[in-house]
């Protein structure tokens, strides 16, 4: 058995385990991937204030988003597919998330419905809505989702039409996998997971197919988001959605300051700074570089979270520090996923976990609450204000 000590390793597993049309789906940016690679590296940019002789004694990462008790204000971002990464993933991922403490976000775009992950966990999870033309469609989505008990809705703004990433066009990304001679000599070589993929009736997209009528092809995640997203998607449209829900609204893709007001307006609980990973709107800054803006413009009236780029406690924390109230891993978990099921989340997170709480203390910090500006080192030209 291989000793995990950081998220890499199980990349590296993620890697040789799943076919390549789902490892590719993941790792993708859309476009160049400048996006996609700057949420890293914009992180590696700010560096951390090392502090000495301070009690390190009594230390906790607890925290709330939402109001909700979390055992680490990092959240498991909405990722679609994610059954695809390993059997039943949803179920997986919700599992290792509810026995850790944290959130789990559930994707319209998943494989397993709302109902099959509700029956299988305990605990209330999120449910993230991508609004379609078909307004009964959403509707129902919406009564699905109060009615597995979801404790909050998280609307992504970001993608009304999808971002073009590259390798899914040419690997003929579907769900489940369409058999050509190309994914059949692939998949050839993934024994154990096509033997898991056999064991389960969750292999296509479960919110989905069954619930809508007339769709040309609900395997093809881009024939679908073209045909049935809808591009008219405003902020008159998101406040009538909310007050459908009634309960605790995230707004998710949020990148401008401008749009935080908005959100802040329709009276959203919490907006993510997002730019879905550097899979929409390739060119875009980088979620921690605008996040600064953000947090002048509503950051003390309105819970603001971050995802896009975070791979370690180390970025948790430098998010933190600079204001964010709450952040999201996504491509982190599903790592862990991929290489190893629901354990592999679960190591995810304890290595995160991990990673947080030593830089914390090292920083001279003992709980998420003290975190502030003062633990970061940031450089003079770190910033998203461009003209
Ligand atoms: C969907 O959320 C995607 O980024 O593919």
């Amino acid at each position: 058995m291989a000793v995990i000590t950081e998220i890499n390793d199980l990349k590296r597993i993620y890697e040789r385990r799943v076919p390549r049309m789902f490892y590719d789906y993941t790792e993708s940016g859309s476009w160049t991937e400048q996006t996609f690679r700057e949420n890293t590296s914009d992180f590696d940019q700010l560096r951390l204030r090392q502090r000495v002789a301070v009690d390190m004694t009594g230390r906790s990462t607890a925290g709330k988003m939402i109001g909700q008790d979390v055992t680490m204000p990092v959240a498991l971002a909405p990722v679609g597919l994610t059954g695809m990464q390993h059997a039943d993933g949803e179920i997986k991922a919700a599992k290792a998330a509810e026995e850790f403490g944290v959130p789990f976000t559930l994707s319209t775009m998943s494989i397993c419905s709302i109902e099959a992950v509700a029956e299988k966990t305990t605990k209330p999870f999120w449910f993230q809505l991508y609004t379609m033309k078909d307004e009964d469609f959403v509707r129902r989505l919406i009564e699905r989702a109060k009615a597995a008990k979801c404790s909050a809705l998280v609307i992504t703004l970001d993608l009304q039409i999808l971002g073009q990433r590259h390798k899914d066009l040419k690997n003929g990304l579907s769900a489940p996998p369409k058999l050509t001679a190309k994914t059949i000599a692939n998949l050839a070589t993934k024994w154990t997971w096509g033997l898991q993929m056999l064991g389960t009736k969750n292999r296509g997209f479960g919110n989905i197919v069954g619930h809508v009528d007339g769709i040309s092809d609900a395997a093809d995640l881009g024939a679908w988001t073209a045909e049935q997203f809808d591009p008219a998607l405003d902020w008159g449209k998101i406040a009538k959605i909310k007050e459908m829900w009634g309960g605790k609204v995230i707004l998710k893709g949020i990148l401008d300051a401008e749009d935080a007001k908005m959100a802040l307006k329709v009276g959203a609980d919490a907006i993510i700074v997002s730019n879905h990973g550097g899979r929409q709107l390739d060119g875009a800054m980088s979620s921690i570089k605008m996040l600064p803006s953000i947090l002048d413009a509503v950051g003390d009236q309105i819970e603001v979270h971050l995802d896009s780029g975070i791979r370690s406690g180390q970025d948790v924390l430098k998010a933190l520090a600079m204001g964010a109230s709450g952040t999201y891993i996504g491509r982190a978990f599903v790592y862990g996923l991929g290489a190893m099921g629901q354990a592999g989340v679960t190591r995810a997170l304890e290595v995160i976990h991990k990673e947080l709480d030593v830089s914390m203390a090292l920083c001279g910090k003992r709980v998420i609450s003290e975190l502030d500006q003062d633990v970061l080192l940031v450089p003079k030209d770190f910033s998203g204000d461009w003209r």
